[in-house]
């Protein structure tokens, strides 16, 4: 019986596939290198000294992705595949819903017809309403502010009316995944200028930009500068461990938030990152980025209670973690 993880170079898919490993699971994987590359594969095989299958594959082509069901007795499916940045999303809705919603109906219409019965499913917490009240819970209003939120959005509602008698899914609600493999061999490096604070953070430290610019030092939290729900990607790697050990003896739809349950603010990651790695990181304040809110971070406790999931690593172990990789891919070029 094998775990198919789609997406599964992509900076979360690659961790995951490490975890899995470590738990004794047999894999197989599969990407289209979209937004990824062979290097996290190759990494993941370093890492864990195992080999598995993986199968480069776009998953909108379903002919394609039959052959891995045709191959493999599939016990669970973690779903990572999709585009992800808020931004493009914006500029491109369709590529947006064309692609993170007809990959997963593929998915569905396969699990259909090989009776797989399991799906750990990649959401987000952008699903919640902006003002909905914090620390958010499962239980929140739902409603996003941008298509790639409402891609999650909609899927999610997918997988519940798909959810058959017999059927687990469980939909995790991913906060602000960070950090690296402490071995420095797998890690966030996403290709062009991030969007996202933290490889932001590790670029300038390396020299690649002239400054962080933090977006916004007016908001109502005790420094003014946003605060968000910072996890280290290898907890939320082990948080899909403990989805599909949770998936494998249960059965129904369940949506989880994967978070620490902690807000940290911009400058304070700034700070905790200069600390942890003992160096200066060049910051400025500049206006609001459109459609931020100002505080989003977790109620943790559900997923505690019911998959046993409690993040550990430190702010200090993200910090430390990012920078590693960071140098690692810097010897690299
Ligand atoms: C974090 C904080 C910014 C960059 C996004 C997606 C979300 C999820 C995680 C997929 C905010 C501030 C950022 C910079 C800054 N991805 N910031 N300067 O926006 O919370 O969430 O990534 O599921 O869907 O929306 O993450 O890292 O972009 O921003 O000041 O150069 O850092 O304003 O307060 P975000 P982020």
């Amino acid at each position: 019986m094998k775990i198919l993880v789609t997406g599964g170079a992509g900076y979360i898919g690659s961790h995951t596939c490490v975890e899995l490993i470590n738990a004794g699971y047999e894999i197989v994987a599969a990407d289209n290198f979209l937004n990824s590359t062979p290097k996290a594969i190759e990494g993941v095989r370093k890492i864990t000294a195992a080999d598995f299958p993986f199968y480069e594959v776009d998953l909108l082509d379903e002919a394609e992705l039959e052959k891995i069901f045709a191959e493999f007795e599939i016990s669970c499916i973690i779903h990572f595949a999709g585009l992800k940045a808020v931004g493009e999303s914006v500029a491109k809705p369709v590529e947006y819903y064309n692609n993170n919603i007809n990959t997963t109906l593929n998915l569905c219409k396969l699990m259909k017809k090989y009776d797989v019965k399991r799906l750990i499913f990649s959401s987000s917490a952008t699903v919640y309403r902006a003002d909905s009240p914090m620390p958010l819970t499962e239980s929140a209003e739902l409603g996003a502010t941008n298509p790639y939120g409402w891609t999650k959005f909609m899927c999610e509602q997918i997988l519940r009316d798909t959810c058959q008698e017999g059927w687990a899914v469980a939909l995790l609600r991913y906060f602000n995944p960070v950090g690296a493999h402490e071995s420095g061999i797998i890690g966030e490096n996403p290709s062009g200028v991030p969007n996202n604070l933290m490889p932001f953070i590790a670029q300038t430290a390396r020299g690649l930009h002239k400054e962080v610019r933090v977006f916004g030092n007016d908001y109502d939290t005790p420094d003014g500068t946003g605060v968000r729900d910072y996890i280290h990607v290898v907890d939320l790697a082990k948080g899909h461990v403990k989805a599909v050990d949770y998936a494998l003896k249960n059965t129904g739809c369940e949506a989880f938030n994967l978070g620490s349950g902690r807000g940290i603010s911009v400058v304070e990651m700034l700070q905790a990152f200069e600390r942890a790695n003992d160096l200066k990181l060049p910051y400025s304040f500049a206006p609001r980025r459109a459609g931020d809110n100002a505080v989003s971070y977790a109620n943790p406790e559900k997923a505690e209670k019911m998959l046993g999931f409690k993040a550990e690593k430190t702010l200090e172990d993200m910090c430390r973690d990012t920078w590693r990789f960071q140098r690692a891919v810097q010897a690299d070029v």
